[in-house]
């Protein structure tokens, strides 16, 4: 079995996908999001929580929930570890190519699955600032 995954996957997303960093729920999130794939049926939720140094805001904490392939749970995973402590702008700038360069490299058939991690995490965002906005 681990070399038929290590034939698929690198040693970085079978890292994340034994131990995925950040996974489970939070409660009373700023934002949060759940994006789906309807082809393979994947689905990810990202929650965060923000922080403010000075005028800059920045992710505080972030955790995820994924019910999907290895290579959702590791995009998941690698995505909470690359934007935890990082200012907003910063984050907004972090691609699926980045995404998946920290990974080093995915099958071409599960590339699809860092595009899923990075729009949850981008509407987590989205939903953060709608909420601000109404308050
Ligand atoms: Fe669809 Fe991984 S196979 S997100």
């Amino acid at each position: 079995m681990n070399d038929l995954l290590s034939k698929f996957y690198t040693s970085e997303v079978l890292k994340h996908v034994r131990n995925p960093k950040n996974m489970g729920e939070m409660k009373n999130p700023d934002g949060v999001a759940t994006v789906g794939n309807p082809v393979c049926g994947d689905i990810m939720k990202f929650y965060i929580k923000m922080g403010k140094k000075g005028k800059v805001e920045y992710i505080k904490d972030i955790k995820f929930q994924t019910l999907g392939c290895g290579a959702a749970i590791a995009t998941s995973s690698m995505m909470t570890v690359m934007v935890k402590g990082k200012p907003v702008s910063e984050v907004k700038k972090i691609t699926k190519d980045a995404l998946v360069k920290a990974l080093g490299g995915l099958p071409p058939v599960k590339i699809h699955c860092s595009v899923l991690a990075d729009k949850g995490l981008k509407k987590a965002i989205e939903d953060y600032k709608t909420k601000t906005k109404a308050d």
